[in-house]
């Protein structure tokens, strides 16, 4: 993969900066919830202050606002005073959420050059909005001088090694529930893994009907419950098994020994997707089982998408992971084989 050219080769003593980041973060109580990203996009800025930039301009979404009552619920200012508790310098400003103008998602020029205005140079550093063409990610490039971020840089390198030679065994491990978003990603990558291993609803889907063309590893059994509901009646049985109208919450524990296995015996590792419905206690010892496996195994190890990062963090093993990815539709559009406009538009 040739990579965007890199913040590294700019010139950016007295400069001002305009930075794409991608700050997209979990709000709870008008407060940010999860920091990972906001802190993921701090080695660019510090380069970028270290560097002398007289100013910089950090500018990203949050959320989905549709209307102007979302504006609110979706205004950067939470994200703003934690950034400025991580990196206080009066240097950066932080920009409102892009997608109160209209013109963002339509990636409309005249937003773009409203950004662009008073700035010389332009950084963009948001993996996980590189698959969006947006002004703030793709026409902005076009009008000023455009290099790529620390954190763009590292998540091409890393994500990228699994587009090319490997080593092997080649581990990819998918589930969760959203399998048409997976399916492309498992076409690309899934001929040319040793083994694929399949849980969680996606697992249901493939058995009954199996869209690939290389064997796939499924759970043998299942944690069943009684309805959808957290604290349901339930019991492990064999997937083909369970009692009339019950649903698989979670892979059993046989499968989670044998997913286990499979996983911590690999050389490399690309894991997306829970086994199951984590969030609810009962139902996430296999997703905490595959990503101990996952932090256990000696080799190169990738985790990308929100859920099973998330995981990954609760399983308390994300230092064991070699890369955990900050995009979720970003990295799987990256994996499929796609080129992702908002680094399309860098020169390389
Ligand atoms: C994400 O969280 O996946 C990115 O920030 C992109 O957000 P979007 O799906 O709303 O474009
Ligand atoms: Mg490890």
């Amino acid at each position: 993969m040739t990579l965007p050219r890199s913040v590294r080769e700019a010139d950016v003593a007295g400069k001002v900066v305009l930075v794409r980041s991608d700050l997209n973060v979990p709000l709870e109580d008008g407060k940010v919830a999860d920091d990972a990203r906001i802190r993921a996009s701090l080695p660019t800025l510090r380069l970028l202050l270290d560097e002398g930039a007289a100013s910089i301009r950090v500018c990203s979404h949050l959320g989905r606002p549709k209307s102007d009552e979302d504006r609110a619920k979706y205004a950067i200012e939470p994200v703003r005073a934690r950034l400025r508790e991580l990196l206080p310098d009066e240097r950066i400003t932080v920009l409102e959420n892009t997608r109160f103008d209209a013109g963002e998602t339509k990636n409309d020029e005249g937003f773009a050059r409203e950004l662009a205005e008073g700035c010389d140079l332009y950084v963009n550093d948001a993996f996980g909005s590189a698959h969006r063409a947006h002004s703030s990610t793709e026409a902005v490039a076009h009008l000023l001088p455009a290099y790529a971020g620390l954190l763009l840089l590292a998540e091409l390198e890393n994500l990228g090694k699994l587009l090319g030679e490997v080593e092997r065994p080649f581990v990819i491990v998918s589930g969760g529930a959203k399998v048409e978003d997976k399916v492309g990603v498992l076409q690309n990558l899934g001929s040319r893994a040793d083994r694929v291993v399949i849980g969680g609803k996606m697992a249901e889907d493939v058995r009954e009907h199996n869209p690939f063309t290389f064997d796939v590893l499924l759970p043998t059994d299942v944690v069943a419950a009684s309805a959808f509901d957290k604290d349901a009646e339930s019991r492990v049985a064999p997937w083909d098994d369970r009692p009339d109208g019950w649903l698989g919450l979670d892979i059993g524990p046989a499968s989670a020994k044998a997913f286990g296995e499979v996983i911590r015996s690999a050389k490399t590792v690309f894991w997306n997707g829970p086994m199951g419905v984590f969030e609810w206690p009962r139902f996430a010892e296999g997703t905490f089982a595959v990503a101990r496996a996952v932090a256990d195994c000696d080799g190169f190890t990738v985790v990308g998408g929100g859920d099973s990062v998330r995981a990954v963090y609760e399983a308390g093993v994300a230092d064991d992971v070699t890369w955990i990815s900050t995009g979720g539709g970003a990295s799987l559009e990256l994996l499929e084989g796609k080129e992702l406009p908002g680094v399309a538009a860098i020169p390389c």
